[in-house]
């Protein structure tokens, strides 16, 4: 079987380790990995199959015979050198939010647009995984779209600390540490205190009162469903939770759909668990969804202000499914499907 040389930039963050990690778990035919990050990593060792290797500085010629590079270092480093990546023959795989909405790179999640990966790779070589909240959001909404016909959507997000990156976890720690010892409490990641507190507010203050954050599960929801007149509003929340993602939404069909219906079809949907006997208290919750690769919904019930609308409770790991599961099951369409722009590129 062909093997393939793999860069993660941004090896050393919470989502370039899970996409190590993820990599070896699902055994992606790696020949050799290539973790890159900033000067502050330089030389750090990270373990993969048992092996250790090396970090090494990011630079624009790091990507001489990459097959495919996976990012994860921020949006501006994402701008920056994804470009270089491509154009040394390597397909690019990107985190961020640099390219999502760029209208010749493709926004994918495989589970619902898989098709779109074929766009990339005559053109820019780079493929967008979209923003975390989207991504759970668009894997649930797909199947019922496909059934009922998706009108409107008005979700609100409970998300975790580990979405804000490493600093993000360590700032909740050491918050709560703090807490209990009577410690001084000093903001830096957030801006206010998130332990024991939750904050309406992620991603950059836009003039029209939403969020980057907020406008991203609009856009994005948008453009991989294909549905540019979707409407979308969205209230993004984070919580003092470690891991997982989740959302209260409330969708609204064309066609009426109810909730034993919508529960059949989720749980035919790939990459979907349902969860849902809220009088034996089952329904999805953040310790149940860290480290599953699924998304999972319970709480499924009508929204009883509208004709044909459904509540619905999601979590999913943000790190997992939300970021580096998603980014390496493209990884896995491209080697399956399209192995031969793989190959002459880095021949
Ligand atoms: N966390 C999530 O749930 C999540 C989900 C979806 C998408 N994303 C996106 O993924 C990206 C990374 O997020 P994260 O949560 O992994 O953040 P993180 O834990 O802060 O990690 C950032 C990574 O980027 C590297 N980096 C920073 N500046 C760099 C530079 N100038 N050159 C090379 N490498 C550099 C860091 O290297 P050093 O260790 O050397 O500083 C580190 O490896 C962001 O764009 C984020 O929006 C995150």
């Amino acid at each position: 079987m062909r093997k393939y040389k793999v860069a993660i930039a941004g090896a050393t963050g919470v989502v370039g380790r899970e996409m190590i990690k993820v990599l070896e778990e699902r055994e992606f035919p790696v020949s050799e990995l290539l973790p890159l990050a900033s000067e502050r990593s330089e030389g750090q060792k990270l373990e993969f199959q048992g092996r250790e290797v090396v970090v090494r500085r990011l630079k624009p010629d790091s990507f001489a015979g990459v097959d495919i590079a996976l990012f994860s270092p921020g949006a501006s480093v994402s701008r920056e050198f994804a470009p270089h990546a491509a154009r040394a023959g390597a397909v690019v795989i990107d985190n961020s939010s640099a390219f999502r909405m760029e209208q010749d790179v493709p926004l994918v999640v495989p589970e619902v647009n898989a098709h779109a990966v074929a766009q990339a790779l005559n053109r820019r070589r780079i493929i967008a995984n979209p923003n975390c909240s989207t991504i759970q959001l668009v894997v649930v909404m797909k199947p019922l779209h496909d059934a009922a016909g998706l009108e409107r959507v008005i979700v609100s997000t409970y998300q975790s600390v580990s979405g804000a990156g490493q600093k993000g976890i360590d700032e909740l720690e050491s918050q709560s540490r703090a807490l209990f010892s009577l410690g001084e409490i000093a903001p830096s990641k957030f801006p206010h205190r998130i332990a024991f507190n939750l904050l309406p507010e992620i991603g950059g203050a836009r003039d029209d009162g939403y969020t980057e954050e907020e406008m991203k599960m609009v856009n994005e929801s948008r453009k991989i469903l294909g549905l540019p007149q979707l409407a979308v509003s969205a209230t993004c929340v984070r919580v003092p939770v470690f891991y997982c993602h989740s959302e209260a939404a409330h969708l609204f069909f064309k066609e009426p759909l109810s909730p034993d219906q919508a529960r059949e079809i989720l749980r035919k949907a790939p990459g979907v668990k349902v969860i849902d006997d809220l009088k034996e208290h089952v329904y999805p919750m953040p310790v149940l969804g860290a480290g599953d690769d699924d998304t999972l919904v319970g709480r499924i019930r009508k929204d009883l202000t509208a004709p044909n609308g459904l509540a619905l409770f999601i979590v999913s790991d943000n790190l997992r499914k939300g970021a580096a599961t998603n980014a390496v099951q493209i990884a896995e369409l491209l080697v399956r499907d399209h192995a031969a722009a793989l190959r002459s590129a880095s021949a």
